[in-house]
């Protein structure tokens, strides 16, 4: 692994976290990280005797989950964020410290640091690599608990009684944490072109106390979403602010990796492109857009419009979410239209998850949906709309939520989908992702 790293570091680009210096702000940079679906063989996870059905129900599963641990506690002063760790179902394969530490982490667009196990543990949850050494690390720094490092974790970060060090704490929806220090070193990405970027300073929590439902193939959560600590905000002007990823669909026989791409890589440009506004609302940790509202062939529903009256900022597009969930009575409409639509006869799912569905022998013909965001029309294909579920059963991969309305990455799959966090904007773009 180590002489595999240093080969590759021979030709690496520089850049520093504008938290700690803004040195290197004026380089712009475009790199892509491979991400690698838990379900596929190269994913530690990957386990060989699931069927792909057997993976998607599963995955259905996970998502639901997911989708009740993103509440917003409306009744406190300050939102409450709840993620889930299960959720986040990529890993990326980064490097930590100096000489650059292999750390396996799950991406997570649901979540805002980057941390890993680190020694020495007063409590870790059993973890197959051995654990991060802060004193094994050249470049490895304790951030103290008055810096604006500290204040970027907000309520996360707390003075630690004896000293002055910035000390963490994260929970996450399925009583899953992590707690421990806010440090900050050199990160190392693998990018695909072979030349490794390294990120001097990137703020990271150093966990010494975690546990919950945490594998023991991962090493911690990489966290991509919009908020202050996420590795996203971290390279803020050296990458533009953008990021951007091509989902694979997964089938039997493909292990083709998704790609995420960074800064000048990410551009999203061309025909066929449409943007919609991102809209800044609180958490900050997730990605806000504006379903206005969806067709169904040539029959319009509205998204109804809130109790503040207003549609802005509906829906949040996570990555880690599988179905496309929307409000009960809009998903219900919907639901009507699309069944309308469709001649064959309906099907029951046994494990009642969804429940538009249809047998999958039937040569179905979908309705041509498309989803109205604040300026930006996408049209989704039946393979974003449908899904088989197993043998016998294609069913709508669209639900009604538990708690927000989010969009899922089934209508992700075969668009690349550019977020601009400096020019508030995600844009989407139909493209064949496993030729990317
Ligand atoms: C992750 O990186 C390590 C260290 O370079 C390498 O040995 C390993 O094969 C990589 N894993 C994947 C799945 O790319
Ligand atoms: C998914 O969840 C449902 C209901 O919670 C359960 O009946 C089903 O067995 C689960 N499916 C899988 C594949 O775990
Ligand atoms: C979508 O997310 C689910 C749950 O997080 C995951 O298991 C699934 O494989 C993802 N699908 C794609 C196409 O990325
Ligand atoms: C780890 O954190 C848990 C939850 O706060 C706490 O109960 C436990 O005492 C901590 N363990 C150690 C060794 O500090």
């Amino acid at each position: 692994m180590a002489s595999l790293f240093s080969s590759l570091l021979l030709s690496l680009c520089l850049l520093s976290s504008p938290f700690l210096s803004n040195a290197n702000a004026k380089s712009k940079l475009g790199f892509t990280a491979d991400l690698i679906h838990r379900d596929s063989p190269k994913s530690p996870f990957f386990n060989p005797t699931e069927t792909p059905s057997q993976r998607l129900r599963n995955s259905i599963n996970r998502s639901v989950n997911r989708a009740f641990h993103f509440t917003e506690d409306t009744s406190a002063n300050s939102p409450q964020v709840e993620i889930t760790s299960n959720g986040g179902e990529y890993l990326m394969n980064v490097s930590l410290g100096t000489p650059p530490f292999p750390i396996m982490a799950i991406a997570d667009t649901g979540s805002d640091l980057l941390w890993t196990q680190c020694k020495p543990c007063d409590d870790c949850y059993t973890q197959d690599d051995p654990l991060f050494d802060p004193k094994a690390s050249s470049t490895y720094k304790d951030v103290s608990c008055s810096s604006s490092q500290c204040n970027a974790l907000e309520d996360h970060a707390s003075c630690s009684v004896d000293d002055t060090t910035c000390s963490y704490s994260m929970s996450y929806g399925d009583h899953s944490y992590t707690r421990g220090n806010i440090a900050a070193d050199t990160l190392t990405l693998g990018s695909t072109n072979n030349r490794p970027v390294q990120i001097k300073n990137v703020l990271i929590g150093c966990g010494h106390n975690n546990s919950g439902t945490f594998n023991e193939k991962g090493s911690g959560i990489i966290g991509l979403g919009g908020g202050a600590a996420s590795l996203i905000t971290q390279l803020g002007d050296s990458i533009d602010g953008k990021f951007s990823y091509c989902l694979v669909p997964l089938t039997s026989e493909t292990d083709r990796t998704s790609k995420l791409n960074f800064g000048t890589n990410a551009e999203v440009s061309g025909t066929g492109v449409v943007s919609t506004p991102l809209i800044s609302k609180s958490p900050e940790t997730f990605y806000y857009l504006t379903l206005e509202s969806i067709s169904v062939g040539s029959k319009k529903i509205p998204f109804p419009v809130s109790e503040s009256g207003t549609t802005e900022g509906n829906i949040i597009i996570d990555s880690g979410t599988t179905l496309t969930l929307l409000p009960a009575e809009f998903y219900s409409e919907l639901e009507d239209a699309v069944a309308s639509a469709i001649t064959a006869e309906r099907k029951e799912d046994p494990k009642k998850v969804l429940s538009l569905c249809y047998s999958a022998t039937e040569d179905l013909k979908v309705p041509i949906i498309t989803m109205h965001f604040d300026g930006a029309d996408v049209k989704l294909d039946s393979s974003n709309s449908f899904v088989q579920i197993s043998q016998e059963l294609v069913c709508f991969a669209f639900s009604g939520s538990p708690s927000l309305a989010i969009y899922g990455n089934l209508s992700q799959m075969n668009f690349l989908v550019g977020y601009d966090t400096v020019s508030k904007k995600v844009s989407f773009k139909p493209t064949d992702c496993a030729k990317m």
